[in-house]
């Protein structure tokens, strides 16, 4: 049944299992399943966590998060002690305890070529249905293209038993690293993608306990019920969004680059119209991670499918963009050392180079195309010899980058350094002494990938500065 105009505060309805509130299952423990599973279990809810891993469910069960992200792990071991939360590789065990499955695997951009590989979610789907013996709502979060969630309702109807009366709902998730507890627990907006008014009462309960925060904390969380297609491109639509204006910014910066003007100025002073406001508008060496750069492909090819190529040609400009930031960095790098640039690129043989950063942004370990692993690759393809220092990142840079050196604090990154490179903005590198710094480098040069740094500071403690799209200081 579809629902042409769905409630967005539906009457309340009794889970499945006979629980107060209904049960809550998260198929898929990486960044975001893990992130839900544990912010859920806080907000009261009975969870259980999936994953085929079994490394990474005994880590979640012994209270280990397996990434870096701030207060999550306090938050588990409290849910965990709490007996709310539980961890399993069991589909029979998620069927048999669940009112609502979200399905939160990953969707990783396919080996050949942009679009995204939904095999992880169709292995959820299928290992799950055929267990669901009675009713529930399956509801996807991963970010997939148009279309996936008639799929899996078809998935479903091949796979689950005919009786169960199992139904398909659409949630997509917009949590930021870093900021992935408090996108979760007090989320700026919630989507639900629902066909009947069972599965949207479903999904609201599900989500009673964020509404339920926000009444005691004196806001309001807006909530849009809408149909599957559209549930599903809000979250690529707004990722292609933000990719876009971030690439806007770095297109800005390469004209002041040319022109002798300063982008950091120019985007204070556009970002002061509240129709462009002030956010995502730092150029610097591009965005990176798990979700923009692969989101913005998958998106092109879906729309390729759809016969729609031409409306989202823009973002392969804005792809090409961001691409073009990495390799200005090693073109500063060229320019600085008074080195040639070829069509080839630069020869940087045996110059010693400092870079601070590998995170694709600070307060994260992830490396996922991370603009500062690409310059990194990229400056010791050129010859140079690299030593990196990232607070968190390490251990994963190390597994993405073998061939450089890694250090274990910023002072010995930089000693003998001819040049840095700061191309992730931790809060380490921000408040740096360049004076302190000064002391310890072969040669005071400095490129801020980030534009994160006081270039009359640095200037003055007699170093040659770099921003990105902003004029040289002299
Ligand atoms: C993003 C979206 O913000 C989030 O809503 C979605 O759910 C997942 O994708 P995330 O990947 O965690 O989140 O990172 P985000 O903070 O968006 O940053 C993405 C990249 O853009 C980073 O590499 C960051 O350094 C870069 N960035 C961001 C800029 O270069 N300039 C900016 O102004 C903002």
């Amino acid at each position: 049944m579809t629902i042409p105009y769905p409630s967005t505060t539906p009457a309340a309805v009794t889970p499945p299992s006979g629980a107060a509130r209904p049960r809550l299952t998260f198929l898929g423990t990486g960044y975001l399943g893990a992130t839900y599973a544990i912010c859920f279990a806080e907000l009261g809810y009975e969870v259980l966590g999936f994953d085929v891993d079994e490394a990474k469910i005994a880590m979640l069960s012994e209270g280990q998060v397996p990434f870096h992200e701030p207060g999550l792990d306090e938050l588990l071991r409290k849910n965990l002690a709490s007996g709310k939360l539980r961890f399993s590789t069991s589909y029979e065990e998620v069927a048999a305890f669940g009112d609502v499955h979200f399905i939160c695997v990953g969707t990783p951009q396919r080996a050949d070529g942009m679009a995204a590989d939904l095999s992880y979610v169709e292995s959820a789907v299928t290992n799950l249905a055929p267990h669901l013996t009675r009713k529930s709502l399956i509801v996807g979060k991963s970010t997939v293209p148009v279309g996936t969630a008639e799929w899996i309702e078809q998935l479903v109807r091949r796979h689950a038993p005919a009786d169960a009366g199992v139904e398909v709902a659409w949630s997509p998730e917009f949590l930021q690293e870093g900021y992935a507890v408090e996108d979760v627990l007090r989320p700026n907006r919630i989507i639900l993608g629902v066909k009947s008014e069972w599965a949207n009462a479903m999904l609201y309960a599900a989500h009673k306990g964020v509404f339920d925060l926000a009444v005691t904390e004196d806001r309001e969380v807006p909530v849009v019920v809408t149909d599957f297609a559209t549930a599903e491109l809000v979250k690529v639509a707004a990722n292609a969004f933000l990719a876009t204006k971030i690439s806007f910014i770095n297109a800005m910066a390469e004209v002041c680059e040319a022109s002798g003007a300063d982008v950091t100025l120019l985007a204070r002073a556009i970002g002061y119209d509240s129709r462009i406001g002030n956010k995502f508008l730092r150029a610097g060496v591009g965005f990176g991670g798990g979700c923009l750069p692969k989101d913005i492909r998958a998106f092109q090819a879906r729309a390729q499918e759809l016969g729609v190529g031409e409306a989202l040609r823009f973002l392969h400009e804005v792809d090409l963009i961001n691409q073009r930031r990495r390799q200005r960095v090693v073109q500063l790098a060229a320019e600085l050392l008074e080195r040639p640039y070829g069509p080839a690129g630069p020869d940087l043989s045996g110059v010693r180079v400092a870079v601070l950063g590998a995170a694709f942004k600070p307060n994260s370990d992830d490396v996922r195309d991370s603009p500062a692993l690409s310059v990194i690759r990229k400056l010791a393809r050129s010859g140079a010899l690299v030593t990196v220092y990232d607070p968190e990142g390490m251990e994963n840079a190390k597994r993405e980058v073998s061939d450089v050196s890694y250090a274990k604090a910023l002072t010995e990154a930089v000693t003998g350094a001819e040049l840095v490179c700061v191309l992730t903005e931790w809060e380490e590198f921000r408040s740096a002494d360049p004076q302190t710094l000064g002391e310890l480098v072969a040669g005071r040069r400095i490129i801020d990938g980030r534009n994160c740094l006081d270039p009359a500071l640095w200037t003055a403690a007699g170093w040659e500065y770099r921003g990105m799209g902003r004029p040289v200081l002299s």
